[in-house]
């Protein structure tokens, strides 16, 4: 109307609607509005993030300035990046303009400067900066090897590596058991697992846990249960309604027998620390104490469908990274809910059980402290009730 002509539709003439409401007759109709707008919650657990992200071009950048936060271990920093690329993940509309950002939470003066800068110039100079800094340059390189977290890198920085190939060809250093591996398969574990080879894996877990556990339970959990068509590893939740001693056998006697068919290239079995009282731990990124097992597998090409697609002059077999995790059958479904992901929905979803109601929740439990009991869950919906939150598909948990 104040333009006096027709407008182009941008992100702010779109209402984020609830799709039900419009979709079910409403008998009390007159009483309520047909269309509610509901507000962006600041939880990425409250919000429905799947994979069509319309807004690539800022969490894009946010991203890599969270990863550089993260780097400098700067951890205030990389949580309001990491805040801001989940909740502009969840927007069913690109920003085009200032006015798209209004009302949407977790968007800080700082963020919503680079956010500007985006819109203005299509890139902003800090990303830039970061992206040709070379420390970020060389501990986004040092990572990306299995086995070498920030610790590593940061010696190696210092001591003025700044190449893969010199570090390797290094006679005075030394690696763990770990990192060699990681060197050894470099190639194979940085190039991305495709879907066909995650199934693949799966038939290979299925079969060898079910020959030890006939009526275990078996998820890929991770990012393939949220949809993704790649991921950097395989990730399993396994479980049955047996006994416990049985259950703690299963894992080593799959490694053995992997091990025995020359199909296991590395691994590390942790035990369990699991007790069955202890209250959730109150970090957001604790690590769980179920017994797992971090291990890369050789996958031979004959085994996937699409395996001649990528098969190399040669070598007949590729890398995967792939996680077993083996938890109680009374914690599956809190499990299930913390091997799921995504990293960001897993720590607002335990913010939003401590701040909002007073609960504690982890990958084992979750604890009622005002009632002071654990509450009981057989399925993740039965959690998501226990919080008072709506039901998030795990395909919407991408935030
Ligand atoms: N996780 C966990 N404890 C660990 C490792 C991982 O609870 N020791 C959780 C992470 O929080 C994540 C999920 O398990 O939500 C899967 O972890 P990971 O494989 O690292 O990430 P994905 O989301 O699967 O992403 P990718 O596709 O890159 O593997
Ligand atoms: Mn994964
Ligand atoms: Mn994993």
């Amino acid at each position: 109307m104040g333009a006096g002509k027709p407008v182009e539709i941008t992100g702010k003439h779109q209402l984020v609607v609830r799709a039900d409401y419009s979709a079910t007759p409403n008998p009390d109709f007159q009483k309520t509005p047909p269309l509610a707008v509901k507000k962006i919650s600041q939880y990425a657990c409250q919000r429905r993030t799947t994979l069509n992200n319309y807004n690539h071009i800022f969490t894009d950048a946010f991203e890599i300035l969270a990863e550089n936060s993260e780097f400098k271990e700067n951890e205030d920093s990389y949580v309001t990046f990491m805040r801001a690329a989940s909740v502009l993940k969840s927007l069913p509309f690109t920003i085009i303009s200032m006015k798209d950002t209004e009302g949407i939470p977790c968007l800080g003066n700082k963020v919503k400067c680079i956010i500007e800068e985006i819109i203005e110039d299509g890139e902003s100079s800090e990303v830039k900066a970061v992206l040709n800094d070379e420390r970020y340059q060389s501990f986004k390189l040092f990572t990306s090897v299995f086995g070498v977290g920030l610790k590593t890198s940061e010696k190696w920085f210092r001591m003025g590596f700044r190449s893969l190939s010199k570090i390797m060809s290094d006679k005075t250093l030394t690696f763990t058991k770990m990192q060699k591996a990681g060197f050894l398969y470099y190639e194979d574990l940085v190039s991305c697992v495709t879907r066909a080879e995650a199934e693949a894996v799966g038939v290979l877990v299925k079969e060898a846990v079910w020959a030890f556990l006939p009526d275990a339970f078996i998820t890929m959990t991770g990012g393939f249960r949220r949809g993704k068509k790649i991921g950097h590893d395989v990730d399993f939740l396994i479980t049955s309604p047996g006994s416990a001693e049985d259950e703690e056998q299963v894992l080593p006697k799959v490694i053995n027998l992997w091990e025995k068919k020359g199909l296991l290239l590395y691994y590390d079995l942790v035990e369990s620390t699991f007790e069955k009282f202890k209250l959730p731990s109150r970090q957001v990124d604790t690590l769980d104490h179920f017994q797992k097992c971090f291990l890369i597998f050789k996958l031979h090409h004959q085994r996937v469908d699409s395996g001649k697609s990528n098969q190399q002059e040669g070598k007949t077999w590729k890398a995967i990274r792939v996680d077993l995790v083996m938890c109680p059958y009374e914690n599956r479904a809190f499990a299930l809910l913390g091997w799921t992901g995504s990293r960001q929905f897993e720590r607002d979803i335990r913010r939003y059980a401590t701040h909002e109601r007073k609960m504690m929740l982890d990958n084992h439990a979750l604890y009622d402290k005002t009632k002071r009991i654990f509450l009981k869950a057989e399925s993740e919906e039965e959690i998501f009730a226990h919080l008072g939150l709506d039901y998030i598909e795990p395909w919407e948990r991408n935030a």
